[in-house]
């Protein structure tokens, strides 16, 4: 073998060797994990449960996922219970979380399963990608950790990781190819669920943005960043262009006789899609918008604004209420709901309801 070859071959071999001994000592306690102890002694990961924190983890943190899964987990326990469910009971589970493509996904996912796959995931990460919800990294993920399949896991994290591992001083997105080059290069021929979930808890707990700890870190000697004191600055990031703000406006229907508010489902296609919401007009970058109401009514405008941010932009809205009775809202299709709090609604709807 050339020298060359040799030494990185070398090097890769020590990082993952290094990477899972640090896992054996460090590994965080996750409800959706088997740790390293409980896989030496051959317990295999339920890929139900890989499969639902991986979809959860998109986008979400650790801390708020860990007892929302734990919820989801008592109430639909395996894919059966779950393809049996609403898609409805489903939205309003996932109420909060954000990103309601994902509960509706998952939901399609689990009674495609059942209905064509006996219930029973495939196991290679090309067969998980042609489900429903199931895009790249999900399938890496769910191929590695569940059935130990040498596929390439990919997150945030990890091309954090390896951007310091290798000083990769190409911006991301551009770095992605890369980075991605360097993660193949070391992930092993065995224990690739340990290997990806290590270097995952190495960039949550160590290889942190802002301020890693890398003298507590496993593999400083053989970290390139470290060495050349380019930690700090990587990985880079081309600039992004900043979020517009969207304005609108949102219809506070209140029964007189129960004081119960009045719902709409919005359209299954598009942001939010699925989910209970009051009325409201478009989201529009024209801040001078007349509303136009969803029924003819005395409407008092409220002194509270709602703020939200979403991936594409910022939201502001004005709240607008009325009384009516049951009679004058004949030509709505609506659920009347006495406690808006429990029903479920996307978080940027639940404010439209909460007093700060
Ligand atoms: N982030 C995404 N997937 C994860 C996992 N399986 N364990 C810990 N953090 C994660």
């Amino acid at each position: 073998m050339p020298s060359v070859q040799k030494s990185s071959v070398q090097k890769n071999l020590s990082i993952s060797k290094a990477l899972l001994r640090w896992y054996e000592r460090h590994a965080r306690e996750l409800p959706w994990r088997v740790g390293p102890a409980g896989r030496k002694k051959n317990i295999k990961p339920n890929p139900y449960h890989v499969w639902l924190s991986e979809i959860m983890l998109q986008q979400t943190t650790v801390a708020t996922v860990t007892p929302r899964f734990k919820k989801f987990l008592a109430r639909w326990p395996d894919l059966s219970a779950l393809a049996a469910a609403t898609q409805e009971a489903v939205l309003a589970e996932w109420a909060g979380l954000g990103y309601y493509a994902r509960a509706r996904n998952l939901h399609k996912c689990a009674q495609e399963l059942t209905a064509n796959h006996a219930s029973v995931f495939p196991e290679t990460a090309r067969e998980l990608e042609s489900l429903p919800g199931i895009g790249p990294y999900t399938a890496a993920a769910i191929a590695a950790i569940a059935y130990d399949e040498a596929a390439v896991v990919m997150d945030g994290n990890i091309e954090r990781v390896m951007a310091r591992l290798f000083a990769v001083v190409t911006p991301l997105p551009d770095a992605k190819p890369f980075l991605r080059d360097h993660a193949a290069s070391q992930t092993p021929a065995k224990r690739v669920g340990d290997h990806a979930q290590a270097l995952m808890d190495l960039g949550a707990t160590i290889c942190t943005p802002r301020n890693p700890t890398c003298i507590l870190c496993p593999l400083n000697e053989l970290c390139a960043a470290y060495k050349q004191g380019l930690t700090a600055d990587l990985p880079r990031k081309k600039k992004k262009s900043p979020k517009p703000t969207r304005y609108g406006t949102a219809f506070v229907i209140r029964r007189k006789s129960d004081g119960a508010v009045l719902l709409i489902r919005r359209p299954e296609k598009g942001l939010l899609g699925g989910m209970l919401a009051p009325p409201s007009t478009d989201w529009t970058e024209n801040k001078q918008q007349k509303p136009a109401s969803p029924i003819s009514a005395k409407w008092k405008k409220s002194n509270r604004k709602v703020m939200h941010t979403f991936t594409h932009f910022h939201l502001i809205m004005e709240i607008r209420q009325t009384e009516v009775s049951d009679q004058t809202v004949t030509c709505f299709k609506g659920e009347w709901v006495k406690d808006p709090a429990k029903a479920g609604l996307p978080t940027v709807f639940r404010k439209v309801f909460t007093k700060p």
